[in-house]
This record gives structure tokens, sequence and C-alpha cells, in this order.
């Protein structure tokens, strides 16, 4: 079997020649008794025609027989379709391969749902298409997106590589330490009752290396969080980890540019301009209510504190005068929104913590809303003035502590960015990407349950110079070395300058974040005597790649770009797993399992 052409490479200038053809059998149409066959393999399409006149009568039944998705081998005389029935639809359009003979390489049985229209199979419900992910990884379009990952995945290690990086891997049998996520956990069979964790990243590998002196480590790194899952988050992804020693954070931003630069130019042809923008974590919440802002587009929060700290309207002093913010957005547009729209919205607010969402619509050259009433006439030139505001706009208010207000308003905006798309008041342009670095992230959060702080990226980032003495005095003011980098609203990678002096690092577990002495020992206790042999200045960063690759697709889900994902609950249908095991390997991994078995 030596296929001489695949199916997308037919063009005028075969005519005439004898090609030998492989694939599946992707479509087949009856015409008056001479069959025709679109046969398709991983680059496109060619038409194949199967006539009586031209095959012995037992070959062209067997071709009459075949379900679609069978697997053949054909050879023919390529020849030009007759004039009226060419196909521009497809790049072999018009040709056709008039079969001389052919082997069934392998039947298939009928299919759990069509795969030869993909708008039809991309409707599929999406549990059958998981179960059967072969058959829908045959779609032209994810077939497109593994080929962009693949492509993606060698310009960043061709990049890299230039830039002087090497490519280190690192164990995915770690061990387990509390950084963030919830971690997935691996008994041990050799050390009974102890665990191996899969690493959440490999951050406190890249750091060692540092230490190791490899100065500039990266790695297509498989990380695993036993997280929530939504469409951008799998419990097994990937990321594009960097490390590097000697450098600042204008280092990293300069490299990122430079590698999203390749890339964007790599697979889409686009040249994207760099430095990208910077914004503080202070102004992205302030300006947009959220740290990973969509900038395409305005409808900014305005800040309207002062303008209200006196007013009677109780709902917005009170909030002031109990040391909170009264902002606002203006939803151009959005005044037609019905009643239940706007319950719907309120409810909305409220599942964020929201107390409500006062609201004014413009219609009819009047301002409709049940508190306009309490405003005064000063107010109400305030509102005019810093919001805009004009015919057919709907104002909505968030009154609340700062960073409530500011996240309640975050996600209304983007609740009304997507009704006025759906409408087609917005409409941002495909192939617009806005880059933005978001810096001086505050070091440290206060968990309020627990009562104690935690690092808001995570316990290795280094404090900003000059905050270095808040963290006695004020913790909450201490600025992060920490940066994200976003893209039309999507996180697609964090990093920061890391701290390297042992004992820097130890009073921030210990005293910051107050993990014992015997728990840091522990946990980090490899890390911090490293950190006394020679630790460099170093920081850096990982980008996601599935975000990336799903950007690049422009896929809202990071399962459509990688070829086997799990569930929202965290599952494989295809392989039907997690499962049960064995009494037996339950036994030599010392672990009694109390919950009843799966039927
Ligand atoms: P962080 O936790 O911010 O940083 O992760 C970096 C990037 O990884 C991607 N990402 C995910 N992608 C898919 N599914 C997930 N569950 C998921 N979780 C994270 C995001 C995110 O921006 N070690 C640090 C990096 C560093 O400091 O150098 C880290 O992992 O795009
Ligand atoms: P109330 O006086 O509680 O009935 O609220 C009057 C209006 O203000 C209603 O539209 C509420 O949804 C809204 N509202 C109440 N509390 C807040 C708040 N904290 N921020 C914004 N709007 C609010």
């Amino acid at each position: 079997m030596r296929r001489t052409h695949h199916c997308n490479e037919l063009r005028q200038e075969h005519s005439g020649i004898d090609a030998i053809l492989v694939g599946w059998v992707h479509s087949r149409r009856d015409l008056g008794g001479v069959l025709f066959i679109d046969l398709r393999d991983r680059e496109g399409r060619t038409q194949t025609v199967f006539d009586p006149a031209d095959l012995p009568k037992e070959l062209f039944e067997r071709a009459s027989k075949l379900h679609s998705e069978s697997v053949i081998e054909v050879s023919g005389k390529v020849r030009m379709r007759p004039t009226g029935t060419e196909n521009a639809k497809i790049a072999t359009g018009v040709l056709e391969v008039l079969v001389k003979s052919f082997t069934v390489l392998n039947l298939a049985e009928i299919l759990p749902f069509p795969v030869d229209d993909p708008e039809v199979t991309a409707k599929v419900n999406e549990e059958l298409r998981l179960k059967y992910r072969y058959l829908d990884l045959r779609r032209p379009e994810m077939m497109r997106n593994l080929r962009l990952r693949s492509r993606v995945g060698t310009a960043t290690r061709v990049f890299m590589e230039q830039e002087g990086f090497l490519e280190v891997e690192t164990p995915t049998l770690f061990k387990s330490t509390p950084e963030g996520a919830r971690e997935f956990l691996l008994p041990s069979r050799t050390n009974p009752g102890e665990f191996f964790a899969l690493p959440q990243s490999p951050q406190q590998f890249k750091q060692i290396l540092m230490v190791a002196g490899v100065e500039r480590y990266f790695q297509l790194a498989r990380c695993y969080r036993d997280e929530d899952l939504r469409a951008d988050r799998q419990p097994e992804f990937t990321q594009v980890d960097i490390e590097m020693s000697f450098i600042d954070r204008e280092d990293i931003y300069a490299l990122i540019e430079g590698l999203l630069a390749r890339v964007w130019k790599t697979a889409l042809g686009i040249d994207i301009p760099a430095p990208f923008k910077r914004i503080t974590f202070a102004d992205a919440m302030n300006q947009f209510g959220i740290d990973k802002p969509d900038t395409r587009f305005g409808m900014q929060l305005v800040d309207l504190t002062e303008d209200f700290r006196t007013s009677t309207f109780k709902v917005f002093s009170g909030a002031v005068a109990s040391g909170g913010v009264v902002k606002a957005i203006n939803a151009k547009g959005l005044a037609c929104a019905t009643q239940g729209q706007i319950e719907t919205m309120t409810e909305y607010a409220k599942s964020f913590g929201a107390k409500g969402l006062a609201f004014i619509k413009c219609e009819g050259n009047e301002w409709k809303s049940p508190i306009v009433k309490f405003f005064s006439e000063s107010e109400k030139v305030a509102l005019k003035q810093k919001l805009a505001i004009e015919e057919g706009d709907l104002i909505l208010f968030a009154a609340d502590q700062w960073l409530n207000a500011c996240e309640i308003l975050g996600k209304i905006r983007l609740y009304c960015a997507d009704v006025l798309k759906a409408t087609g008041k917005l409409s941002i342009p495909a192939g617009q990407f806005n880059f933005l670095w978001v810096v001086d992230f505050p070091l440290l959060s206060y968990d309020k349950e627990l009562n104690r702080w935690y690092s808001s990226h995570h316990p290795f980032t280094a404090a900003v110079e000059e905050d270095i003495p808040l963290l006695k005095t004020d913790p909450k003011k201490v600025r992060g070395q920490h940066y994200d980098i976003v893209v039309n609203g999507v996180e697609l990678g964090g990093g920061s300058i890391r701290i390297h002096q042992p004992d820097v690092q130890k009073h921030i577990f210990e005293d910051i974040l107050q993990i014992s002495p015997d728990e840091t020992q522990l946990r980090f206790g490899y890390m911090l005597e490293a950190f006394k042999y020679g630790a460099p200045p170093h920081g850096g960063i990982a980008l996601g790649f599935d975000r990336l690759i799903a950007i690049l697709c422009g896929s809202t889900s990071i399962r459509d770009v990688i070829a086997f994902p799990k569930t929202a609950k965290g599952t494989c249908l295809m392989t039907d797993s997690p499962s049960s095991v064995t009494p037996r390997q339950l036994r030599d991994l010392h672990i009694d399992v109390k919950t009843p078995k799966k039927e």
C-alpha cells in the first residue's frame, strides 16, 4: 500500500495520471447506478467514482455496501469533472478519480453520530462527542486546532532555544505542598501511608534549577490541579513554564512580548505591536472591576463616592459612611432592557454578594428609575457629566466596600457586553488582540474565615523593594513583584520575581503566612537549604498553553484544543475514568476505601 497523493493534493495538472489514495469514506451518493464516494484523509477530500462499467461486479457490490467512515484504498485514473459538476468548496473540486480497483482496509459500523457535516457534528451533545472523541476529532476544525497546537509548540521551542533557554523536564511525581489549588495524590506502595502529589506547576523545581546554575529554563510542562472546572480550566493542562536568573521584571516583559509576537506571526500571520500596555492591579479594579480586563470595549467603572457622600439616598451615603464606595457603569444602548432582564442582572449581581443593583434607564428623555426621586439636582448633574449619560443608556450602580463594588460591576460590565454583542449593539472585530500586563498586585490577601494572610500569587514571590518595610506595619499595602499577562479578558499567564534569600523566604512562610517552623521544614526545608548554597536572583512566568491555543483558534473552551480533555466533572468519558481498582491493588497500596464502589 503506497499512496501517491493525499486527498487534498490533486489539481488540474494531474488530470490523466494514475493515482492511489487512502482514507475514510466521507460521504457517498448513488447517481443512476454510478457511485460517488468522497474520500477523506487528514489533508482534505477527493471525489472518487465507482462505475459498474469499469469495475468487476463483485467489487462494485462491495463498494455499494460501504458504510461511512470505512477505511479504503483506491487506485484509478485522475480526470476532470464534467463541466457543471465541479465542487468549488473543496480544493480538489475540479477533479475526480475514476476507480479501477480498491481495497477495504477496514469496515466501519454505523456511527453513533454523523461526522460528514462538521456543523451537524458540532451540535451533537458534548458528552456523546467526548465518549467518541476520535470521531469528534475527525472534524476539520478539531484537526486544525491540533495542527495549530503542534505548530505553536514547535515555534515556542525554537524561539526559546534561540533565546538561550534549556528545556529541562521536571518530575511529575512530586511532594504535597500547600501551593494553592487542591492536589492529586498518589499513594506510595513502597512507603506505606505516604503519598506523592502531582505538581500544580514545576514552580519549585524551576527555582531549584536556577540554584543549579541553569540560568535560563523552559518547559512545556504538564500541570495538575484538582479544582472546580470551567471552560478555561482543566484538571491537567500544559504551561509554557519559564525561569531566568539575574533578571528583573522588564526582562520577562520583553521576553514574553517577543515570544507572543513570534507565536502570533506563526499561527495567524499577524504582527502584534509591542511593548504591551501596562495597568496596575488597583487601576484594573477601579476601571474594569476585574484583574484581567477586556479592554476591547469601554463601559469603564466610574467612581461616584464623593458625589453621594452626603446624599439623602441612604443606600449610597450609608455605604460611603461605612468606608465603602459608590460606583457605576453606563451600558450604552441598553435602556431597552426589560424588567425581567434587569431582575436577572440583579440576581446575577447578588450571586456575587451585591446587596442590590440600583439602575437608571434613560428613555423618552426621562430617567426611569425607582431611586432617582432621592437624588438632588447636583447629584443628577454629576451623574450626567461623569457617566456621559445620553438617551438610550442604562446606568447600573454598586455601593459597597471598594473591592466588592468593583468586582460586582466588573461582572455586570461583562454581562452587559454579552447582551449588547448578542443584539448587535457592540461589535468587536475578530482578530483584535488587546494584550495587557497587569502589575503591582498586592503581595498578600486576607482570608477572613481563617483569619490569616495568604499569598496572592504564591509564597515565593518577592515584594516590591520599597514596600518591604510595610510587611511589618501594613502588610496589605505591600505590592508583590508579580505580573499577569492578559489578552482580551483572558489571564494567559502569570509570574513573579522570586525571593532568593533563605532568611526572607523563611520569614514569609513562618511570620507572615504563619506556617509553623516544623511544617515549613517538612514542606519547604529542601528549598530553604538549597537557597543557602548560592541562589542567584531569579524570576519567571508560566503561560497557559491551552488558553493560548484556544485564543489563537478563536475557541471559547480549552476542551476544543486538548485532544482528550476531561468533562466538567473531571472524568474521561472515552476511557471511563476514574474507575475502581482491584482489592489487591488497594492492598498493595495500603489503602482502605470507605465509600461504596460505583455500580
Ligand atoms: P499560575 O497558577 O498563575 O502560575 O498559572 C499560570 C497559567 O496557567 C494557566 N492555568 C490553567 N490552564 C488551564 N487549566 C487550569 N486549571 C489552569 N490553571 C492555570 C493560566 C495561568 O495564567 N508557577 C506559577 C507561574 C510562575 O510564577 O512562574 C503558576 O503556575 O493561563
Ligand atoms: P432598597 O432601598 O434596598 O429597596 O434599594 C433601592 C434600590 O437600590 C434597589 O434597586 C436595589 O436593588 C438598589 N440597591 C440596594 N442596595 C444596593 C447597593 N449596595 N448597591 C447598589 N444598589 C443597591
